[in-house]
């Protein structure tokens, strides 16, 4: 059982050191809450997105007091209605350390979620293309390749004023060239040899990060793993050499 009164998560210098963002897709709190409570020791972030649709926006602060959690909205309306969304996390002084946007909902959508979450510690960070297609359906989708499509977006992002970009590890590199300060989180990243499962635009958590990354997301080799926390360990130590 937990204490809530004693501080469960971690020194933010260790926080700071770990790159792993762990999607908490397709499971209950119920579940959740065992897994990230030994977590938290690790200090990394907790990505949120079914969850967040069933529980609502208060999952931020449930899961608050183990790690930063990241809001993974993708948010993609027109810019009233995302800024609507998004004020309704600062009118309930619910600050996650990031929230998502599509970029393709445009330059002015992005732009309304700046200014929305504009003095508050919240990253926007907007999503350019899915890690789950690869090169045909992505030509179906934009009519263009996953690399130029990622560039454009990627620019229409930045001029948009967001904190940080959503991208494969395999444009991550490019995507750095735009600035040094980007936050730059992938997903699509697995450890040699793991399961790719949907996901077609992947690396390795070393690789990702070499090239330009500050985050990697891992959702399905963590939570899949017999042991979560031994594997974040593992990957932690002996691929990143953190620890
Ligand atoms: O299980 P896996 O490691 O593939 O989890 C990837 C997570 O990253 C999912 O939560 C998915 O929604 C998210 N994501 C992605 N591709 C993007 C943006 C987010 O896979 N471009």
């Amino acid at each position: 059982m937990i204490d809530h009164t004693k501080p469960l998560r971690c020194n933010p210098e260790v926080e700071k050191k770990n790159p792993i963002i762990i999607a908490l897709d397709g499971k209950s709190l119920a579940e959740i809450l065992p897994i990230v409570e030994k977590l938290c020791g690790t200090g990394c972030i907790l990505k949120v997105n079914d969850l967040a649709f069933f529980e609502g926006m208060k999952i931020v602060s449930r899961l608050e007091p183990y790690g930063r959690v990241m809001l993974d909205f993708k948010c993609h309306d027109i810019p009233n209605t995302v800024s609507n969304t998004l004020n309704q996390l600062v009118k309930n002084k619910i600050l996650p350390w990031a929230v998502t946007v599509h970029a393709s909902g445009g330059i002015e959508m992005m732009k309304k979620a700046v200014e929305t979450l504009r003095g508050y510690p919240t990253k926007v960070l907007a999503v350019t293309v899915l890690t789950s297609l690869n090169e045909e359906s992505c030509g179906k989708v934009y009519s263009s390749n996953p690399t130029d499509q990622v560039k454009k977006l990627a620019e229409m992002a930045y001029v948009a004023g967001v904190d940080g970009l959503v991208c494969s590890p395999k444009e991550v590199s490019m995507l750095r060239e735009i600035s040094p300060e980007l936050t730059l989180v992938t997903p699509g990243v697995r450890s040699p040899g793991a399961s790719s499962d949907d996901q077609k635009r992947i690396d390795t958590p070393k690789s990702a990060l070499e090239n330009g990354a500050t985050h990697i997301v891992m959702g399905r080799q963590i939570l899949g793993a017999k042991d979560p926390v031994a594997e974040v360990k593992r990957v932690l130590k002996e691929e990143l050499n953190i620890y």
